[in-house]
């Protein structure tokens, strides 16, 4: 297992399994500072500088939740449009990042376009964590994620998933990556225009992946312990940002989730995810029901930020 001292995170394609659990195992060592609300001194030397390109509500604010949470520093942006980067002057990221790496000892970014986190880290002397590169990749959702289920299940092989929604997200490309490494059967649902790009899906094959595509949820419900999803009503993820419109148009049956679904049909010990935001893809009569687990992925998600930071840091070897 490569060591994760000074290590960027832009990609899960590279990380094997041990480095999964590896983090997992960080994660539960420094859960007690999440759940007993208390900030510790772990990281009091370090400072987290968050450049944030592109809306979020939970990776930033998570990721310096974890920063507070091991007694870290953080600054930095959340809407590129108060820097020189959003103004007349569109500052470049080699420019920008060359003044960051001065301002802290890891930098975590988001950015509308795929590769920007890439660039950075190119030019940065200090780690740079991808938190959602354009339609790229979400490494630090999908490993939340693969938590989350590991913790509920015990383990990451032998489970079915279902990958339901807008197969160029982020996560989705994440998430496949990521299975490509445990024994996993994974089902495919999307719209022809949102499906993975034909040189995605070849490379997911060759790495393992073992997927097949389906045109309904109603023909993989009953075989799935796992549900993931994303929405098929997105905004362009290649854009800095992207204001509501009035008519948004509404989700197919396809690609729904609803409370009578699983009952009906899904397994009793099923699980949802989803990254969030939502739009009628997950309807909101899930939330109180046993299947769902993506309101406890705001706690986790502090947790295996708080790993990563800790490792990247060379807080824990
Ligand atoms: N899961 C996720 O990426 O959410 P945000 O866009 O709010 O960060």
């Amino acid at each position: 297992m490569r060591s994760f001292l000074g290590r960027d995170i832009l990609s899960l394609k590279e990380f094997d399994r041990h480095e999964y659990f590896r983090v997992f195992e960080v994660a539960a060592e420094l859960e007690p500072y999440a759940r007993d609300r208390r900030n510790g001194d772990l990281l009091k030397h370090k400072t987290l500088v968050t450049a944030f390109y592109q809306p979020s509500t939970r990776t930033r604010l998570a990721t310096e939740a974890a920063m507070h949470r091991l007694g870290g520093h953080v600054t930095g942006f959340a809407d590129a449009k108060m820097t020189r980067a959003g103004d007349f002057y569109q500052e470049g990221i080699q420019d920008t990042v060359k003044m960051l790496e001065y301002y802290g000892d890891v930098i975590a970014m988001r950015h509308y376009q795929q590769g920007a986190p890439h660039e950075a880290a190119m030019h940065a002397s200090v780690p740079v964590i991808n938190c959602g590169d354009g339609w790229g990749e979400h490494p630090t959702q999908v490993l939340t994620d693969l938590f989350t289920i590991h913790r509920m299940r015990g383990t990451l092989d032998g489970l079915t998933w279902v990958l339901i929604g807008d197969m160029r997200m982020r996560t989705m490309h994440s998430i496949s990556y990521a299975l490509s490494k445990f024994d996993a059967q994974v089902y495919v649902i999307s719209p022809d225009e949102m499906f993975f790009l034909p040189e995605f899906a070849e490379e997911v094959t060759d790495m393992g992946l073992r997927w097949e595509r389906k045109e309904h949820i109603n023909q993989v419900i009953g075989e799935a312990d796992v549900i993931y999803m994303e929405p098929v009503v997105q905004p362009d993820y290649t854009k800095a940002r992207e204001e509501a419109r009035e008519d948004k148009g509404r989700t197919p049956e396809n690609y729904q989730v609803t409370k009578k679904l699983l009952f009906e049909h899904a397994k009793p010990n099923a699980i949802v995810l989803h990254s969030l935001p939502r739009q009628d893809e997950l309807s909101t009569d899930v939330d109180n029901t046993r299947f769902q687990r993506y309101w406890v992925e705001a706690y986790n998600g502090v947790l295996t930020r708080m790993a990563l930071l800790a490792l990247i840091l060379g807080a824990i070897e």
